[in-house]
């Protein structure tokens, strides 16, 4: 393989350690994918297969967008870098201002980071600064929940709550995290939309608080619908009730949105969608369409104000900051990104197209390996019956999809489906009817 065609099969697969992957198995049977554009993948075998998931939640304005890639080229040409401490460039400051006209309420103070992951470990550090710069330094604890997916940083896998990422390194995990239960009950039976029971569930908060203290815990952090973890839906006036709970104990409430950021649920945030605003807010993945790493963080006037305010002046307010915070690559595909969002008009085609893929997503409820379906937006989670043991039936189904043509991420039993918003009828059918062909190779497989 020359040094500069990714498109070929390398010589070796051996070297590369891949992420959240089985490597034994992609090695003996690698899926490498050469080329993308609009709702197609390519891969090496020539095989054209349709993005059902928007890569990893990150594509959703379709790949190979022309606008992003000239822009980006552009940037690079004129100014490739510039350090992003106690130095700046214009396009970070326009981004900001573009950003926070798409922020639910006063959320318009924007930190940049790196990725998702970057993107809560600030949080979760700007939620210390604030409470200690209005002199409250005691708040020590956050509060997450079972089966929350924030990234892999030792800050955001403390707050998470999946089991296998939290195993081998909970040594090292922070101290002082509690965890309110999922809000997935076992009534929630092929429901598209929110459910109508379990807003009760947000009471675990306020139980932990009688339990250690609600003057001791700084923030409590979830996912407005649990992404990776297979689209749990919040139960209706769930997330009202954090809200009431957080400012009865005056406890900071995030909204990770870094999946259902920027359209996903058919408004730009989820925040919007179910009417809850949160004092932050972090996003990443779609807000560079994925194609450069990127993550945001937009706090509340008031929490930038307390934590600027508190320094002496000329000092350096917040500690914290990365090599690559609102670089100016990753700002330029940001912008180009706005531009995309604004002349598409994307979140109301969002709402146009959602509930017809909801609808095509619910017809799979027939297949007799599928256990349960749940869905908002452009988000859908389809549970598999356990086979053999569980945590197997997902990847098994994810791979026999790919065979059928189309791409996704599945995560232990359950396969997660997300297209992109740039969707027409026609590649919802498409995604359905391949998704249908792919669940019942997998189960005819199993009966063999
Ligand atoms: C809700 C949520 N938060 C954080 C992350 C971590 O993002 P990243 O992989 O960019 O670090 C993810 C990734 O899927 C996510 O879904």
């Amino acid at each position: 393989m020359s040094t500069s065609d990714t498109s070929k099969i390398p010589n070796s697969l051996q070297e590369h350690w891949m992420p959240f992957t089985s490597n034994k198995d992609f090695k003996e049977n690698p899926r490498l994918i050469t080329g993308a554009k609009g709702v197609y993948l390519t891969n090496h075998k020539g095989k054209t297969m349709i993005d059902g998931s928007s890569g990893l939640f990150c594509n959703p304005f379709g790949h190979g967008r022309k606008e992003i890639t000239e822009a980006v080229a552009k940037q690079l040409e004129q100014l490739d870098y510039c350090q992003p401490f106690q130095q700046g460039f214009g396009g970070s400051f326009e981004l900001a201002t573009r950003i926070s006209r798409h922020t639910p309420g006063n959320l318009n103070r924007i930190f940049y980071t790196i990725c998702g992951s970057t993107a809560v470990e600030t949080a979760i550090k700007i939620s210390i600064a604030y409470h200690r710069a209005k002199g409250d330094s005691k708040r020590f604890r956050f509060v997450g929940r079972e089966r929350a997916y924030h990234g892999m940083n030792i800050g955001a896998t403390s707050v998470g709550g999946m089991v296998n990422n939290v195993k081998t390194f909970a040594s090292v995990l922070m101290p002082g995290v509690l965890h309110m239960r999922h809000t997935h009950l076992p009534e929630h039976k092929f429901i598209s939309g929110q459910p109508d029971t379990g807003a009760e569930l947000a009471n675990d908060l306020e139980r932990l608080c009688a339990n250690f203290g609600g003057e001791n815990i700084a923030a409590c952090i979830v996912e407005p619908i649990a992404g990776s973890t297979g689209t749990l839906v919040p139960p209706k006036g769930y997330l009202n009730k954090l809200r009431e709970i957080c400012d009865k104990h005056e406890i900071l409430l995030i909204f990770d949105e870094v999946i259902t950021g920027w359209g996903r649920t058919g408004s730009a945030f989820a925040s919007q969608e179910y009417g809850v605003t949160p004092d932050i807010m972090t996003m990443a993945k779609a807000t560079t369409n994925g194609v450069v790493p990127m993550g945001v963080v937009a706090c509340k006037e008031e929490i930038y104000d307390a934590v600027i305010d508190a320094a002496p002046k000329g000092a350096v307010e917040l500690f914290h900051g990365y090599t690559y915070s609102g670089i100016p690559v990753s700002v330029a595909a940001a912008l180009a990104v706005q531009d995309i969002i604004e002349k598409e008009d994307i979140f109301n085609r969002v709402k146009e197209i959602a509930p017809y893929f909801q609808k095509g997503l619910f017809t799979l409820k027939d297949i007799d390996v599928v256990e349960n379906i749940r869905g908002y937006g452009m988000m859908g989670g389809i549970d598999m019956k356990t086979n053999v043991k569980p945590g197997k039936a997902g990847f098994e189904c994810f791979k026999a999809c790919y065979e059928a043509g189309i791409n996704f991420k599945a995560t232990g039993d359950c396969l997660i489906i997300a297209p992109q918003f740039i969707c027409e009828k026609k590649h919802i059918d498409e995604i359905i009817d391949k998704l249908r062909t792919g669940i019942l190779s997998y189960s005819k497989n199993l009966k063999n």
